[in-house]
C-alpha cells in the first residue's frame, strides 16, 4: 500500500486540504513532488534518507509545515520514468468551447462549439507541446458536453482505456457545462491508474473559420498546452482523473463548475485545488484518497469495469430538486416510467418535501427504486438513511447521480450495495480513519 506521510504528526491519515492547512491560511501544505520541488529528481523523500524535510514557507508565516509525501513504488516509478524519456499523450477530442469557433476576434461568448478537430487544436500548439510529449490524437466526437449521452460515456471509457494501453497519460477534451460529470464518470470507470486530465475552455479558440485566428484572449491554448505538460508529468498518477483549467487542477469527485463565463469557473468548495501550474512549474498540494492504493492496483481500481457488463446494463438514474412545496409527481413518474435510481438534491441536509418524501417511500416500496439523498446546497455532507434512501456525502448530485447509475448495473436493485459503495468509494478518506472527537474520553459503559 503506498503510504501518505501527512502534514503533521496528527495520527490521522487524512491529508489537510489547502483551505484548513492551519489558522487563516498560516500553514502551508504542500505536497511536493517532482523537479519543480526540493525532493530531487525521484519525486518522492524518503522518510529514512537524509533528504532534508520537504518545506513550504509563506511569505509572513510564522511555523513552516512539513509537507505530506506519496510513498509509492509505482507513483515514484511512473514519476522518475517521466522525467527520463519523453511520455506519450493521447488527447482525444469530443469538442466544447475549445473547439468553437466565433464570428470575430472579440465575440467571447457568441460562438458555435465544437467545430475545430482535435488535430488541428494540438497542431497549433507545436512546436513547443512536442518537447514535452509525444502527442497523438482521437476524434471521439465533436459537439457540446450536454449533448452527449450514457451509452457514448460508456464508449468514452473503451477510448480512454485503449488510448492508455500504449500512452502514458491522456487528456480528454470537452465542454465545460457537463465536463465535471465526465470527469467522475472516467474517474470511475477507468481502469488503468495511468493520469487521465480533462480539459476545455471558457472562450472559443478561433474566428471566422476552423483555421482562423485565434480569438482574443482564448484559453483553450494554454488550457491544453498545460493539460498534456499535466498528463506528460505523471504527477497524478493514481489520482483517477483530474480535470485541468485555468493554470489549476482538481479532482474529478470533488470540482464543479461555479460560473457560466469566468475563466476560474470550476472550484472545489472546501477542500481546494490539487495543485497548479505555473510555468513549467507542476506543484501537487493535495491528493485523493485513492492514491492511498497505488501500489495494490486491484485495491485502486473501482469495480466498475465497464468491459465487464454491457451498456444495456447501465440504468436510467434520474436526479430530482427539492424546493417549497415540491410536487411528488415527478418522483412517481420517474419510478412508473422505468427509473431505477433518483437521486435527491433536497434543502439543506438533504431535506425532501412532504409529498416528495411520500412519493419516495412509495416509488421504493412498489418499484424497488432506489435513492441516493444529496444537498442542492453545493457543499457539506448528508448523512444517515436508511432502507432505499442511501446518504450522499458530500457528493454533489450531478456526481452522486453517475456513482448510483454505476452501482445498481453492478448490483441491481441493491440499496445496501449501493450505500456501501457510495460510502466507500463515493466518500472515500484516507486511512486509518479517525476523527478528532475519538480522543475524547468516553465514559465507560
Ligand atoms: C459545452 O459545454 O460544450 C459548451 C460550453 C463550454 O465548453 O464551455
Amino acid at each position: 500500500m503506498a503510504v501518505i506521510t501527512p502534514a503533521r504528526p496528527s495520527g490521522y491519515g487524512r491529508l489537510l486540504p489547502l483551505a484548513a492547512a492551519g489558522t487563516a491560511g498560516a500553514l502551508a501544505v504542500a505536497l511536493l513532488l517532482g523537479p519543480t520541488g526540493t525532493t530531487g529528481a525521484t519525486g518522492t523523500r524518503d522518510t529514512a534518507s537524509t533528504a532534508p524535510p520537504v518545506t513550504d514557507a509563506v511569505v509572513g508565516a510564522a511555523p513552516v509545515v512539513q509537507g505530506p509525501t506519496v510513498q509509492s513504488a509505482a507513483y515514484t516509478t511512473a514519476v522518475q520514468a517521466a522525467a527520463a524519456t519523453k511520455p506519450k499523450v493521447t488527447v482525444i477530442g469530443t469538442g466544447g468551447t475549445i473547439a468553437g469557433v466565433a464570428p470575430t476576434r472579440s465575440d467571447f461568448t457568441n460562438y458555435r462549439a465544437g467545430q475545430i478537430p482535435i488535430g488541428t487544436l494540438v497542431g497549433q500548439i507545436q512546436p513547443e507541446v512536442g518537447a514535452l510529449a509525444d502527442v497523438s490524437t482521437v476524434q471521439f466526437g465533436n459537439s457540446g458536453s450536454g449533448g452527449y449521452t450514457i451509452p457514448q460515456f460508456y464508449e468514452l471509457t473503451a477510448a480512454v482505456e485503449a488510448a492508455l494501453r500504449t500512452a502514458d497519460g491522456v487528456v480528454v477534451t470537452t465542454g465545460t457545462d457537463t465536463m465535471e460529470e465526465f470527469a467522475y464518470w472516467l474517474d470511475l470507470t477507468v481502469q488503468s491508474r495511468k493520469p487521465v486530465v480533462l480539459t476545455g475552455a471558457m472562450r472559443p479558440w478561433a474566428a471566422g473559420t476552423v483555421d482562423g485566428p485565434q480569438v482574443i484572449g482564448a484559453d483553450g491554448p494554454a488550457n491544453l498546452f498545460n493539460a498534456i505538460s499535466l498528463a506528460a508529468s505523471q504527477k497524478t498518477f493514481c489520482f483517477g482523473t483530474v480535470l485541468m483549467l485555468n493554470d489549476e487542477f482538481h479532482a474529478a469527485r470533488d470540482v464543479t463548475k461555479t460560473s457560466t463565463t469566468r475563466m476560474d469557473t470550476f472550484q472545489t468548495r472546501e477542500l481546494g485545488v490539487l495543485g497548479w501550474i505555473d510555468g513549467p512549474a507542476i506543484r501537487v498540494a493535495r491528493a485523493p484518497a485513492r492514491v492511498e492504493q497505488c501500489d495494490t492496483p486491484r485495491s485502486w481500481a473501482t469495480p466498475f469495469d465497464l468491459s465487464t457488463i454491457p451498456v444495456t446494463a447501465l440504468p436510467r438514474t434520474e436526479i430530482v430538486y427539492t424546493y417549497q412545496q415540491a410536487g411528488g409527481e415527478p418522483i412517481t413518474a420517474f419510478a412508473q416510467a422505468g427509473v431505477k435510481g433518483i437521486v435527491t438534491a433536497g434543502t439543506g441536509a438533504g431535506g425532501v418535501s412532504g409529498p416528495q418524501g411520500q412519493a419516495r417511500t412509495a416509488a421504493a416500496r412498489d418499484f424497488g427504486v432506489v435513492f441516493v439523498s444529496t444537498s442542492r446546497t453545493g457543499s457539506g455532507s448528508v448523512t444517515g438513511g436508511s432502507g432505499n434512501v442511501v446518504a450522499g456525502g458530500d457528493l454533489l448530485a450531478q456526481k452522486a447521480r453517475l456513482l448510483l447509475m454505476l452501482s445498481l448495473a453492478f448490483a441491481p436493485g441493491d440499496a445496501d450495495k449501493a450505500r456501501q459503495w457510495v460510502g466507500s468509494i463515493g466518500n472515500q478518506e484516507f486511512v486509518p480513519v479517525k476523527s478528532p472527537r475519538d480522543r475524547i474520553p468516553r465514559p465507560s459503559a
